[in-house]
């Protein structure tokens, strides 16, 4: 079967020659759709700015039925379409079989609304080894129970607090990793030994269906080689990690993009161990006074494991105050977050084009691997605002530098 496409008008006016071109290349059916918010009319996918991509699906346990996938160019976004035909029948197959493989000690890769996780019964100590093994990850960094419903946390933690509540009722699903007492039959390689436990419930309808459909809480930590950067689209987690696992579901690129806020509740006041899209600012106002990474020093936020956090591409990215002095050196390239006027001889990756942080959290692993491809001498990059998600991209940018 053939996909059908319905493209939105202002797509089609800004990239008309690239959608025409790649609609012949994949020989679609295809309309352009009128109007603000538009309907399929039939067709497969909706193809809108972004690029998003619609379709609908009737997914296990779950009763919203339009998916939007997010794409960084429109390149991905007719891949996927091509590689899916047939959405609504391959997604409710695929969730119920990788489900299953779950729940019988099978590793699989899931998307995520941050990045991509490598997942595994979270109850199945063997399962869960095999996750460090195919990351190379060593075992004291303990990692990140995902559930789908607050219920499921009762085999995972020892108590839930009001102010644990709280959060949860505020974020989740939602890119916020809390850290609380553990249950004791989580077995001890999940929480490398400790007596605490990650917790989180994406925000994402594929991965809360998965993680539904197979019974089980599921330990995932980001789905790329221990020390590498994280990944955020199928693709990403195929190149690293391809050969060692049972599945990669494909859910397009992470919305978000950068790892979750990582905040332990067993620290009086609360502590932020890894800064992300939910900062300091939205915490207060629930629980009070939080430890942030502004104001307690890098080294004391390094335990236990977040040490993994090199995010590091192989090319060396070098942080600087001005990237334009670099404009005439062919075999650098460079990470912009706004528009710049500079000619650059080496090659330009925008994580933003009007330094929009959200923006360049989505696309920022994504440019690094784009220019980490071309076998460049180094890339420079400078610092966004110390604020809201620019805390946590700035985090990503010091952790995956060279220092000079
Ligand atoms: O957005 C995310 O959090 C992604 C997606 C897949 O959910 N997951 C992720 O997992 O980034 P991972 O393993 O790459 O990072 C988890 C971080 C690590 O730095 C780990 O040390 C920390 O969370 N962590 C896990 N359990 C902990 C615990 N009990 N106490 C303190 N830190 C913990
Ligand atoms: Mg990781």
């Amino acid at each position: 079967m053939k996909p059908s496409i319905a493209v939105s008008v202002a797509l089609y006016r800004r990239h008309e020659r690239e959608l025409m071109a790649l609609i012949a290349r994949y020989g679609l059916a295809f309309t352009v759709a009128e109007g603000e918010s538009v309907g399929f009319g039939g067709h497969t996918y909706l193809l809108e700015e972004g690029f998003t991509l619609k379709t609908h699906l009737t997914l296990p346990h779950r009763t919203s039925e339009r998916l939007t996938l997010l794409f960084h160019t429109l390149e991905e976004a007719f891949g996927f379409i091509a590689s899916h035909p047939d959405p609504q029948s391959e997604y409710p197959a695929l969730i119920e079989t990788y489900g299953k493989m779950l729940r019988e000690g099978e590793l699989v890769a899931f998307p995520t609304e941050t990045v991509y996780g490598l997942g595994a019964d979270a109850t199945n100590e063997d399962a869960v080894r095999a996750i460090f093994i195919a990351k190379e990850r060593p075992l004291f960094d303990p990692l990140i129970v995902h559930v789908a419903q607050v219920g499921q946390l009762e085999e995972v933690v020892a108590t839930l607090d009001e102010r644990t509540l709280s959060l949860i009722d505020h974020f989740w699903p939602g890119p916020l990793t809390l850290v609380v007492k553990k249950h004791p039959t989580i077995p001890a390689v999940v929480t490398s030994g400790g007596g605490t436990v990650a917790i989180r419930m994406p925000d994402n309808p594929l991965a809360l269906s998965l993680i539904e459909e197979s019974r089980r809480p599921i330990a995932a930590p980001s789905a790329n080689r221990f020390g590498y950067t994280s990944p955020t689209t199928a693709a990403h987690v195929h190149e690293q990690l391809g050969d060692r696992i049972a599945a990669i579901l494909d859910g397009g690129s992470c919305p978000v993009g950068i790892e979750s806020t990582v905040l332990s509740l067993v620290t009086d006041p609360p502590t932020i161990l890894r800064p992300g899209k939910i900062g300091e600012e939205e915490l207060v106002p629930i629980i009070g006074q939080v430890s942030s990474p502004s104001t307690v020093h890098d080294s004391v936020l390094e335990s236990p494991g977040l040490l993994e956090n090199h995010y590091a591409p192989t090319t060396a990215l070098y942080l600087v105050d001005d990237v334009s002095q670099y404009k005439d050196d062919p075999t650098v390239g460079v990470l912009l977050f706004e528009r710049s006027a500079v000619a650059f001889k080496g090659p330009v990756r925008y994580i933003s084009e009007k330094e929009d942080a959200a923006e360049a959290a989505s696309r920022l692993y994504w440019a690094m691997r784009q220019l980490d491809t071309l076998n460049l001498r180094m890339m420079v990059c400078s610092l966004m605002k110390e604020e809201g998600i620019g805390v946590a991209i700035n985090n990503r940018l010091r952790k995956a530098s060279r220092k000079r």
